[in-house]
């Protein structure tokens, strides 16, 4: 989830601009980051009627109080007198798991709200603005006269939100790619051995990562060689997470009762990645197993690779909103491969590794000529202890 640039929160009666306002309300929405999905992350910063900073808030977790109301929640209907509302994404107009925020904000003596985005369900779109409108406070869409910080804002104010929007408008799940590498691109050696490429720090960061999003996804060969936990282990953060298993002929299922991460995982919260053709054979092998993970059964294409955009599509309607594919090799270049990346984290350390007798993220992934050469786009940086962490999206649209 994006790089950590939390902002501080300014001390009551600060002055902020409306560019800075929707900053810090972006920076509020990633402390959700952990916690809010399959929701948005959303953040709002509340401003009184001479601009001056009054209070914040954000959504902290799925079923919890909305961004607004976290807010608003410490401050008396007198401070809210022609208050200025800024908040990420357009209040809501429907009742969920929680009441309409449109119409809690209606309720008080607000002069406006503006936010960062329309909902993205036409169905829904504007009808919060209007909820807002009918009761006498003026909404509006993000805007700024400085073009330049405004096109920054709008991409932050779509990244912070990216997977929600992808999950809305594709109905498949979100993908973001981790590699750790070594500066001439080498993630394991052929041996099999990669542990460990980066440092402490990246590691931390990549549990971080981990608790981002809904599922961590990987390859056959990184069970056989690695036999990992995947799992989070983050000194700050305790959840559980869900993990996805690519194995095309179910090979791995005879020996799933023995595998660390099957001790570590509920069963429900395994989802094995198999072709639909393997499944008598599965389902033989499934009897005699004690325990045994979800079976996701996947299309296949002409050579027997698994349908990687069946899989997403599967995937999604199993409530995986998201997943962190964390390789290895083949799999990571399979997913570039098929233009199936949505977001890169790639930690790089500063080793050589050579490539005579190690394996490279993009091992499968051909550039015939540079004019077809794949870009990262908005790359940003963050220094771990010695690594560096470049991240950026592939996608031309959300
Ligand atoms: N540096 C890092 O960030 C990092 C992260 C994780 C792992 N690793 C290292 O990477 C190495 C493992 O990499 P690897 O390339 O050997 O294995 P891998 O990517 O973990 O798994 C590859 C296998 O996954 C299956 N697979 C992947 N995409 C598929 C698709 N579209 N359809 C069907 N099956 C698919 C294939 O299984 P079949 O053979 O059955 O077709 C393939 O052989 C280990 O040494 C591990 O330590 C490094």
């Amino acid at each position: 989830m994006e790089l950590i640039t939390t902002l501080p929160i300014p001390a009551r009666g600060t002055l902020l601009t409306a560019e800075q306002a929707m900053l810090l309300a972006i920076s509020e929405a990633y402390k959700g980051a952990t916690g809010a999905s399959p929701n948005p992350l959303v953040g709002s910063v509340v401003l009184d009627e001479q601009s001056r900073f009054l209070a914040c808030g954000y959504h902290e977790f799925y079923g919890g109080p909305h961004a607004e109301v976290n807010a608003v929640k410490n401050l008396a209907n007198e401070d809210l007198r022609n208050a200025h509302v800024f908040v990420t994404l357009e209040p809501c107009a429907h009742e969920g798991k929680t009441p309409s925020c449109a119409k809690m904000l209606a309720k008080f003596p607000i002069k406006k709200v503006t936010f960062g985005l329309i909902d993205p369900n036409p169905l829904v779109a504007g009808q919060g603005a209007d909820i807002l409108r009918q009761a006498g406070i003026e909404a509006e869409v993000f805007s700024s006269a400085n073009p330049g910080l405004a096109q920054e804002i709008k991409i932050k104010l779509e990244e912070v939100c990216e997977a929600f929007l992808w999950n809305f408008r594709h109905k498949k799940t979100f993908v973001a790619l981790k590699m750790a590498s070594s500066l001439d691109g080498q993630v394991a050696l052929r041996s099999g051995e990669s542990q460990w490429i980066t440092g402490p720090q990246s590691r931390e960061y990549v549990h971080y990562l981990r608790a981002c999003y809904d599922a961590i996804l990987v390859g056959k060969g990184t069970i056989e060689f690695d036999n990992p936990s995947l799992d989070i282990r983050h000194s700050e953060i305790k959840k559980k997470n869900k993990v996805v298993v690519i194995d095309g002929e179910g090979e791995l299922l005879t020996r799933y009762a023995k595998l660390k991460l099957s001790t570590l995982h509920a069963n429900d919260d395994v989802f094995w990645c198999v072709a639909k053709e393997m499944r008598e054979q599965v389902e033989h092998t499934l009897a005699q197993n004690s325990v045994r993970p979800q079976i996701v059964y996947v299309a296949t294409k002409v050579g027997g690779d698994l349908d990687l955009q069946d899989l997403l599509a599967q995937l999604y309607t199993k409530g995986l909103r998201s997943a962190l594919v964390e390789g290895g090799a083949l799999t990571a270049s399979s997913f570039i491969e098929h233009g199936l990346v949505n977001r890169l984290y790639l930690f790089q350390a500063p080793i050589l590794m050579g490539s005579g007798g190690s394996k490279s993220w993009t091992e499968t992934v051909r550039v015939p000529v540079m004019a077809e050469k794949i870009q990262l786009k908005n790359p940003r940086h963050l220094t771990l202890g010695d690594d560096f962490m470049i991240t950026g999206t592939f996608k031309k649209d959300l």
